[in-house]
């Protein structure tokens, strides 16, 4: 192949252009397809989900075609006019100047997410809008994630690689690098939901002594699984050698991850969080109190891009998961995944 991967995504970007899945019909099967209901879909996303909406029969649809860039909000507004059902992700606000957009017609919104900060509940609900989202099909995912962070900082990885990189690898020194062991260590999880689960089973094969977590309340089902133990959140700062955040966003967690629990936390912690919006990052950079030192390190080093979902496997069953809930709302079926309003 002459044309590079760069090139290619360069050639993309300026070949940005809605794509109508309607190539290749005859007259009849466009004249019998436009009395089909209507969807925009915002993203080029992965292909089983276009494969199940192409395949339905069930739909005509309209597509962002680019995975890079975002659909322009402008472009987004017009594209929904008179829309009867609309696949976005996380990227689009759903508010009310869009749902005025798209008019009555709108009677299904599919997000190819977890997370719903993006879309107004309230706006969706006066209008009697259905919502269907993604949870679940990402635990393993974000679960894996989670442990390859928490061992990449605990074992110091990027500061490793960085040094060999640099030619800082000199000769063996007996406490150069070293970093904390899961053996024998508390860990911590607060908010314990499916992906707390599926980290504390990844983690307990490394011999790890204990199991916290905290939540709203006890949930003792979900805690039996993995042998732990509820805490306050208090106890939950000051007891665990490794803190994991994967809590859900809500008023009372949004930035619950502050300098006051920071400040309650071993000085050797190592903290990961998942979550969205729990962590006062303000707050936390500008902290410099030698007790929060691993802390600080060890979210300054690992920041990453929001790729804790980013496997080929689980972002294509995102996505078919987004379709199908998108077409079993048109036809007025529950969906698999239905957010109750
Ligand atoms: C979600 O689905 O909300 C995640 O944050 C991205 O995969």
């Amino acid at each position: 192949m002459w044309c590079s991967r760069t090139v290619l995504r360069r050639l993309q970007r300026i070949a940005v252009t809605p794509l109508n899945i309607t190539g290749g019909l005859t007259s009849n099967m466009q004249r019998e397809m436009s009395t089909l209901p209507r969807v925009y879909v915002t993203r080029q996303i992965p292909p089983e989900g276009l494969k199940i909406l192409r395949e339905s029969g069930q739909v005509q649809f309209q597509l962002w075609d680019s995975d890079d860039i975002p659909v322009p909000r402008q472009e987004l507004l017009e594209k929904v006019k008179g829309v009867d059902g609309l696949l976005c992700v996380l990227t689009e606000k759903i508010d009310a100047e869009l749902l005025e957009a798209a008019g009555p017609n709108l009677k299904v919104l599919s997000t190819m997410s977890v997370g719903f900060d993006h879309l107004s509940l309230e706006e969706l609900k006066k209008r009697g809008i259905r919502v269907g989202y993604t949870p679940d099909v990402l635990t393993d995912a974000v679960a894996e994630l989670t442990v390859a962070l928490l061992l990449t900082t605990s074992r110091r990885l990027i500061e490793a690689t960085h040094e060999a990189k640099t030619g800082g690898w000199g000769t063996w020194r007996t406490l150069w690098l070293c970093g904390y062991e899961l053996a024998n260590s508390t860990v911590g999880i607060l908010g314990l939901g499916r992906i707390g689960v599926a980290i504390a089973e990844r983690l307990a094969p490394f011999k790890v002594k204990k199991f916290i977590y905290t939540d709203v309340a006890p949930r003792p089902e979900l805690a039996s699984i993995i042998n732990a133990e509820y805490v306050s959140l208090d106890e939950l700062a000051k007891q665990s050698d490794f803190l994991t955040v994967c809590c859900a966003l809500t008023p009372e967690t949004k930035e619950i991850c502050n300098k006051d629990l920071f400040s309650k936390m071993k000085n050797t912690s190592i903290f990961i969080n998942t979550s969205r919006y729990i962590l006062s990052q303000d707050k936390l950079l500008t902290m410099n109190e030698n007790s929060l030192r691993t802390v600080i390190i060890s979210c300054l080093s690992l920041i990453l891009p929001h790729i804790a979902s980013a496997s080929y496997s689980t972002r294509n069953a995102m996505s078919a998961l987004a379709a199908n809930n998108l077409l079993l709302g048109l036809r007025g079926e529950p969906m698999i995944k239905e957010l109750k309003l």
